[in-house]
């Protein structure tokens, strides 16, 4: 039997700040998974656009010239020091996706249908040999629709936008709450309306609310649901 027949594909989606990621980031850690966060292809997806002039004046995208480019797009991550880095065509490019510029034209991005089944792919290629944590707002629904477990992520917007302040002041950035309120709401809004792989709980996932929990609390939830399939599994 092979190694990767006992191990499987866990997918967290939910909305963006839920603290998904570290959820994700520290289940894989401790279980030793392999980490994907989705969030970031998309991102610095987004940063190439900003970067050759694909987003107008009016925040729209020029699609067709990103489409185009589209093969010219090579993300990876590499991890250095337990940090996972996001790689574009070769560059680490972690910190820039995570600044606001990227954060206000991600959703855009996001809901071109060609981005998507080109950043679908490569996560289905990510997960081919298993052993995997992805966390994203269609890894239960459309990327890996047979994972074995699935955890939807929920918090109410301005708990997630607090946590969200918090994280980039921390970082040195100068934003206000309004801010990032407006982004968080606005973010929701075009996820969950957009026609391609909408965010959307898949109806075999597990809701966790983690507003009220601490860190620690939610990462003993998460390894104690891993327990549970794995003791199922097999
Ligand atoms: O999780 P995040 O905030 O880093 O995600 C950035 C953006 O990418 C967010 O607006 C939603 C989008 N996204 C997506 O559409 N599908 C995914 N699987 C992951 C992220």
């Amino acid at each position: 039997m092979n190694d990767n027949d006992n191990k499987i594909i866990i997918a967290i989606d939910g909305y963006s700040s839920s603290g998904k990621s570290s959820m994700a980031r520290a289940l894989a850690r401790v279980i030793g998974y392999r980490y994907i966060d989705s969030g970031a292809m998309y991102r610095a997806v987004t940063l190439y656009a900003m970067r050759n002039g694909m987003i107008l004046p009016d925040g729209s995208v020029d699609t067709n010239k990103l489409i185009a480019a589209l093969p010219d797009i090579k993300i990876d991550f590499a991890v250095s020091n337990e940090q996972q880095n996001t790689l574009l065509n070769g560059e680490n490019v972690e910190k820039e996706i995570r600044q606001l510029p990227v954060s206000n034209n991600v959703s855009r991005v996001a809901a071109i249908p060609e981005v998507r089944h080109r950043l679908v792919a490569l996560q289905q290629q990510f997960g081919r040999e298993r052993g995997i944590v992805m966390d994203g707002r269609d890894i239960g629904t459309t990327v890996f629709p047979n994972a074995e477990l699935k955890i939807f992520v929920n918090a109410p917007a301005e708990t997630r936008a607090e946590r969200r302040l918090k994280e980039l002041l921390d970082k040195g950035e100068k934003v206000s709450y309004d801010e990032i309120l407006d982004n968080v709401k606005q973010r929701d809004h075009i996820d969950e309306t957009r026609a391609e792989s909408p965010l959307r709980r898949a109806d075999d996932a597990i809701d966790f609310d983690n507003s009220s929990m601490t860190i620690d609390e939610q990462n003993k939830r998460l390894l104690q649901l891993y327990n549970n399939v794995i003791g199922h599994h097999d």
